[in-house]
């Protein structure tokens, strides 16, 4: 068996060489798609006009703004540095492994910590977060999404845990920092000791609530009543809603599992269809934690994966508060949780599936929002509906219903994905973080890359056809989609939809791979991943891509932050990160004078001693930039 070396692959590419898919061999639908996407993209894209996929790109006379952006576009580079537009100033809020309380250590370059230290410390590896006020403070919610071995180990010779305490470490740097911060002579800083400040881990107590609550796929030795798991881990994107509460992504959960099982090799026959779907192998990521914790072996706990893979709702204002995992959003590969009040006071959540082939979700609750009246059931009782999406241009929200999908309530929440196959929901180029304008009915969602469009099916089978918003094989650079619900209503079934930006390598590519026309050798990018609209209605864009800067990357530099004008479509590079890093998780001070900005995993192939610089350990860090004049970003 070819022995697979997990830390020279992309995070993305585990579950790829995990789970191996069947390769296409529908060769005719294969080519007719084909043909269908030169019509696409001929008419559309290489002439530059939009309104074939829509219209939505002509800006009419009454959207039509001036410059919109406050700063020059920077070039792109290499460096391992941050980089933003002259008249702005960078500071750095807090540091991986930075403790939360004066009881614990300074952070430890030699030895990058102990489990205790980083109990108390900010987790690894930041990503979405959001601020909120409460009693005159400021509190700071992160996801911490997961940690890269080399980085979290790299103090021991083979860059491995080396006993328990490194296993443990690794699990309490992920999970959620709940954080006090004050602006100190200027700048943002941690407020150390805050009553406020918490850290949520994979250990922590969490309570299943939600038609999937108490389900016989829920319990466990451990909690017989299916109603209490611990811990939240791998959270990624994130949300929030009108109530002040922070909702956390679970996303890569399934990494984490493994088998004490003997079992030949990685055959996934010996394994559910379920566990398939899902990517739980007999074999982890290589974080160990089954060997630290039994909840984490599936021959000793085969239930435990079914608790995990779903969105967690935070109370940040009280620490002794349970979270919650509302199983009633589904359980997928959850990247972000893009929540709207409709205009009838009912709640939409509009949430992507992070793989290769998977789908679009939205949430509609039964409920309606309304300021002081209760909240706790508002994302517990309601309907999940996939994305189907018209080369047309037309699309429908399809209910995922017992009706639909011959499977019971709970069932649906806890194999969210077969019930999206059983609907033919539309098999997406990794949806990642969802956007709504404040300025219109209007979602964006980022559709990373897929390199196995028009090749390979998904997990469960479904054909990844090139076609509608997944046009290009191979997609190796990624696509935004934008939607707009029939009448302006988030609850319609039905919707419109076009591309807002193709990402693409113009000085490489003549075709449809070069982008579309708001891409130029200037501003190019690929992958886009997070997406967060400011109040000005500027649509912010993350990326987590390639960063070699060759071949088809080349002159594209490091990962980045750009920002796009949703009338017109101009994209301008606003930030740069340092080496091997993503930039993830956005959000601003209350004040709109400081826009936080999450660096995760620079150095995540050794290349990187971010931000301190000399031989210092590279540690992922959110960013606090202002502009030199004190005025409003964002
Ligand atoms: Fe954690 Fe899909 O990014
Ligand atoms: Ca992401
Ligand atoms: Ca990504
Ligand atoms: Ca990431």
């Amino acid at each position: 068996m070819k022995q697979i070396e997990t830390e020279e692959l992309s995070f993305d590419d585990f579950d790829e060489v995990m789970t191996p898919r069947p390769e296409e061999n529908d060769f005719d639908r294969i080519v007719e798609a084909a043909i269908d996407r030169r019509g696409f993209l001929g008419g559309a894209l290489a002439f530059g006009s939009f309104t074939a996929l829509g219209g939505a790109l002509t800006a009419s006379t009454a959207e039509a703004s001036a410059d919109r952006f406050a700063f020059t576009q920077i070039p792109t580079n290499g460096d391992d540095a941050v980089t933003v537009p002259a008249g702005y100033k960078v500071d750095i809020l807090v540091r991986w492994g930075d403790p939360l309380w004066s009881d614990a250590p300074e952070f430890d370059h030699a030895t990058r910590g102990t489990a205790a230290s980083q109990e108390r410390a900010f987790g690894d590896n930041t990503d979405g977060m959001d601020v909120f006020s409460h009693q005159g403070k400021t509190l700071l919610v992160v996801n911490n999404e997961y940690t890269n071995r080399s980085i979290i180990w790299g103090a021991n010779p083979d860059q491995k845990a080396a006993n328990d305490d490194d296993i443990a470490k690794g699990m309490l740097a992920h999970g959620v920092s709940v954080v006090e911060i004050a602006p100190v002579d200027g700048a943002w800083r941690l407020v150390k000791d805050s009553p406020f400040n918490r850290r949520i881990t994979p250990k922590s107590e969490m309570e299943l609530t939600g038609p999937a609550a108490g389900h016989d796929l829920l319990k466990t030795d451990a909690d017989p009543t299916g109603k209490k798991s611990l811990g939240t881990w791998n959270n990624c994107g994130n949300g929030r809603t009108p109530w002040g509460t922070y909702l956390a992504c679970e996303e890569n959960f399934n990494g984490y599992f493994s088998s004490s099982e003997k079992t030949q090799d990685q055959k996934p026959v010996e394994l559910s269809p379920a566990f398939v779907r899902y990517g739980i192998r007999t074999k982890d990521w290589g974080y160990g934690w089954a060997k630290i914790d039994e909840r984490f072996d599936i021959a000793k706990n085969p239930n435990e994966p079914n608790r995990a893979g779903y969105i967690v709702e935070i109370d940040p204002t009280d620490p002794t508060s349970t979270p919650k995992k509302r199983t009633a959003l589904g359980r997928f590969k959850h990247e972000n949780a893009e929540l709207v009040i409709n205009g009838d006071g009912r709640v939409v959540v509009y949430m992507g599936d992070d793989e290769r082939g998977e789908f679009l979700y939205r949430f509609v609750s039964n409920g309606v929002y309304a300021p002081g009246a209760p909240t706790e059931d508002l994302l517990n009782d309601g309907v999940l509906y996939a994305a189907k999406f018209n080369e047309d241009g037309s699309g429908a929200w399809v209910a995922l219903t017992p009706e639909a999908t011959g499977m019971d309530a709970a069932e649906i929440c806890i194999h969210t994905r077969m019930a999206g196959s059983k609907v033919g929901a539309t098999t997406m180029d990794r949806p990642e973080w969802v956007a709504a304008n404040p300025k219109k009915a209007e979602v964006y969602c980022a559709l990373t890359n897929n390199k196995n469009r028009g090749v390979k099916t998904n997990a469960g089978g479904d054909p990844t056809p090139a076609v509608g918003p997944n046009p290009r094989e191979k997609n190796n650079y990624g696509q935004i989609v934008r939607w707009r619900p029939e009448g302006g209503d988030h609850t319609a079934a039905g919707f419109t939809w076009d591309l807002f930006v193709l990402a693409g390598n113009p000085t490489v590519h003549k075709d449809a791979y070069a982008g579309s026309k708001n891409i130029d050798a200037d501003n190019m990018f690929n992958s886009p991943d997070g997406l967060r609209f400011d109040s000005s209605g500027l649509l912010w864009i993350q990326t987590d891509g390639n960063y070699k800067n060759e071949g088809d990357f080349a002159g594209q530099g490091n990962n980045q932050m750009l920002a796009g004008d949703p009338v017109t479509g101009e994209i301008r590079r606003f930030l740069v990160g340092p080496k091997e890093c993503e930039v993830t998780g956005l959000t601003w001070s209350s004040d709109r004078r400081v826009m936080f900005v999450g660096i995760q995993h620079p150095g995540e192939r050794g290349d990187s001693h971010w931000p301190e610089g000399g031989e210092a350990t590279p540690r992922s860090a959110i960013l606090a930039i202002s502009r030199e004049d004190g005025g409003l970003i964002g």
